[in-house]
């Protein structure tokens, strides 16, 4: 069920355990950048799931929880809710439990490492469920989302959240000879429509509250995680392109991802970000 062809070489490679781990430490850097520079976005995010709430949530699961972006903040939010992070990967829990632990939020915050196609693992009832850019990791999102009504208490939430399209950065006059690359390079994936979870949500016996899509759009100038953020983000879209795009076009690409150079994206002071991820909430009658 996966809908981004972009997320997919993080997680399906095979490789050595070397490869598998350099793989995992990639994946954990992106997914603490994308917390770091969207921040505004999340906040925006939970607070909306704030008013959306009919009492201030106690317990809230965080499914594919990886690095902890939605767990940390939710209980920077909730600030009375304990959040239990379930993931596949130890590594990635193990990252969320030193940030937490950092952040002084510890004892509010519980990693338990779990294959979710295997089904849920036994929990208290919660209050809210999130899941970010994991449902459609899932190989039946359709048994996960029956897993969430069951954990959820009547009255409860669900707030399933995707990338609508990946995060664009450049300014439109990049490219050589031809103005556009980053819309060239995006083109050239093609992704095609994400999956719609309005059905699957009632199919669970959700009710939708609401279906809203997040329009992020922020300015330069930028803080400097940026720059790494956006050079990993279009490394890992550089991966599938290959008989994609021109000579011309790929030469520009590669002068743009290479830290070192005088195009490197990590001097550039004019990046900007947008994207789209949208959210379903629903509630469990
Ligand atoms: C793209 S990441 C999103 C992480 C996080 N929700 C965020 O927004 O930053 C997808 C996460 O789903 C987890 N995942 C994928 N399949 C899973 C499964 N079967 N059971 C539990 N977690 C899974 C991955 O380990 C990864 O951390």
């Amino acid at each position: 069920m996966n809908a981004n062809p972009t997320e997919t070489s993080a997680f399906h490679t095979h490789q050595d355990h070397a490869g598998a781990d350099a793989d995992t430490a990639a994946m954990a850097e992106l997914l603490e950048l994308d917390a770091e520079v969207l921040q505004p976005y999340l906040v925006q995010l939970t607070s909306w799931l704030g008013e959306l709430s009919d009492r201030e949530p106690g317990h809230i699961v965080d499914l594919g929880s990886g690095t902890g972006t939605g767990a940390l903040a939710l209980t920077r939010h909730f600030t009375q809710a304990a959040v239990t992070a379930l993931d596949l990967s130890p590594q990635l829990l193990h990252r969320l439990a030193k940030k937490a632990s950092a952040l002084g939020l510890a004892d509010r915050v519980r990693g338990i490492q779990t294959d979710l196609n295997e089904g849920w693992p036994h929990l208290e009832t919660s209050d809210l469920v999130w899941a970010a850019a994991s449902l459609h990791h899932m190989a039946e999102p359709d048994r996960v989302l029956a897993g969430a009504f069951d954990n959820l208490r009547p009255g409860g939430l669900l707030a399933v959240t995707e990338m609508d399209f990946f995060p664009r950065f450049l300014p439109d006059d990049i490219g050589v000879g031809r103005p556009g690359l980053e819309a060239r390079v995006h083109a050239a994936l093609n992704p095609g429509p994400s999956v719609d979870w309005t059905e699957h949500l009632a199919r669970a016996g959700f009710v939708l509250e609401a279906k809203r899509p997040f329009a992020v759009d922020l300015p330069a100038p930028l803080p400097p995680a940026t720059g790494r953020y956006a050079q990993m983000c279009l490394q890992k879209l550089r991966s599938h392109l290959d008989g994609h795009l021109t000579a011309d076009d790929m030469a520009a690409l590669d002068a743009v991802i290479d830290s070192d150079g005088p195009h490197s994206i990590l001097r550039r002071a004019d990046l900007t970000v947008r994207t789209t991820r949208t959210t379903w909430a629903a509630r469990r009658p």
